[in-house]
């Protein structure tokens, strides 16, 4: 067995690598690297990524740019070592098990009552007999070794067509105690428009969850042990697998896979596509933040305040009266190493560049004060001015709006991915 353990890390670690391992540059022309394509990692040589056109610009005009190119595959390692620190005897071939649809999807905490306006407002198209002609597939990816936590539950939503053909995906990513069938009017919504949609429930979530305070429980254990990283790492994990899955699949282009997601949902969009290249238009809705900023100024409170429990175990470890910054940064050191340091906002947004991003904000969030994005948003920017491509990227802080994905947000989601994918 453990030979075998072993050449699965191996290849694991290997062609997640290839993914990001800068093309050879031969005679002016991007080749792909051999390993990429030896290791499985086809859609490379059928596209050429977002992160080969960056190394081509930097390439034709000198130094810092390129040097700026390796900076960012340098940082992709780091994540990367990160996640696998805590899975190295977990490692499993990609496997596919059926599914069914969840009749009763699980939501922590308070079950939302209705319907949301904003989920339902995503722009339709009229199709006719659009109920018959959908196509649902619930399945699941064996992602790890781990049991239920390393099953990913996956809902896929496409129309049914006379003329199959490859097609771009939308992967759209829940909040926090939420679940994938929560967000079924948006699946339908890029259904309808001819987009594969696809959701997923994080770690500890929907069917990943057994009770109302699995999440929870998930994160306390993790600040006890150290040996898991539910608070965004675990399904970062999860989600490059997922790219694994959609890049192989005979109806995807895999040069146009698409990532959104709402709250921790925008979270997940944010590491998953500074991680992983494949993911070529990327839409992170109420979710960027600045972890070291709010520390620094005394205004992580409110993030703080969703997962509050977490926080509060810790105090009580720590010995201490309320919780303080120092709880703070301990915590997310245990449970997400590096996240208010080297993997944070201002270093990991600017490396999705230049892949067309659009950053949705609140412009009153409390958990995503706009305060703290100046320095990220700016950065990134940069980043893009650099590679030629500005209008790739956008910040959009909604006046007047807290914590909460608005009917604009939808709509100004919708219309970068059909513009950009
Ligand atoms: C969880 O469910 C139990 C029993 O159904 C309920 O009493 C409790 O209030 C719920 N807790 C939360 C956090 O929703
Ligand atoms: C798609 O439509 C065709 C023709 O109506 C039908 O034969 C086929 O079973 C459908 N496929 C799925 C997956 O529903």
């Amino acid at each position: 067995m453990l030979p075998r353990r072993a050449m699965a890390l191996a290849l694991a670690s290997l062609a997640l690598a290839a993914m990001w391992s800068p093309p050879r540059l031969a005679g002016g022309h991007v080749t792909a690297t051999s390993a990429a394509a030896s290791l499985g990692c086809r859609s490379k040589s059928k596209c050429v990524s977002s992160h080969s056109t960056t190394t081509t610009t930097a390439a034709a005009s000198g130094g810092s740019k390129m040097e700026s190119t390796t900076a960012a595959d340098g940082l992709r390692r780091s994540f990367l070592d990160v996640l696998l620190s805590r899975r190295r005897n977990l490692q499993v071939p990609l496997a596919v098990e059926n599914g069914r649809p969840v009749k009763d999807p699980m939501y922590q905490g308070t079950p939302p009552t209705g319907r949301s306006e904003a989920m339902e407002s995503c722009p339709r198209k009229e199709v006719e007999n659009f109920k018959e002609k959908l196509v649902e597939e619930n399945f699941y990816l064996i992602t790890e070794q781990l049991g239920e936590q390393g099953r990913l539950p996956v809902l896929l939503l496409k129309l049914n067509d006379t003329a199959p053909k490859r097609k771009p995906v939308i992967v759209i990513l829940h909040s926090s105690y939420k679940c994938k069938e929560w967000l079924r009017p948006l699946l339908e919504a890029y259904a309808s428009r001819g987009y594969i949609s696809v959701a997923i429930d994080s770690r500890y979530h929907g069917e990943r969850a057994s009770s109302n305070t699995t999440y929870i429980d998930a994160l306390k254990s993790a600040w006890r042990n150290g040996d898991t990283m539910p608070f965004i790492f675990d399904t970062v994990w999860d989600l490059i697998k997922l790219g694994d899955h959609l890049s192989e699949r005979e109806d995807v282009d895999p040069c146009r896979i698409g990532i959104t997601g709402e709250s921790l949902g925008g979270m997940h969009a944010w590491f998953a596509a500074f991680l992983d290249t494949r993911y070529s238009v990327v839409v992170p809705i109420i979710g960027i933040q600045g972890f070291r900023w709010a520390i620094d100024n005394n205004k992580w409170q409110a993030r703080v305040d969703s997962i509050k429990p977490l926080f509060e175990e810790a105090r009580i470890d720590l010995g201490k009266s309320e919780i303080d910054t120092e709880v703070v940064q301990k915590v997310w050191d245990k449970i997400a190493p590096g996240l208010d340091s080297q993997f944070d906002a201002p270093f990991s947004v600017p490396m999705i560049a230049p892949r067309p991003m659009l950053l949705l904000n609140g412009a009153e969030d409390p958990r995503c004060p706009v305060s703290g994005l100046k320095e990220p948003v700016s950065r990134a920017a940069k980043a893009y001015e650099e590679v030629g491509s500005a209008d790739k990227f956008k910040f959009i802080a909604e006046p007047g709006i807290g914590h909460q994905m608005t009917i604009n947000m939808v709509k100004e989601a919708s219309d970068w991915f059909d513009r950009f994918l």
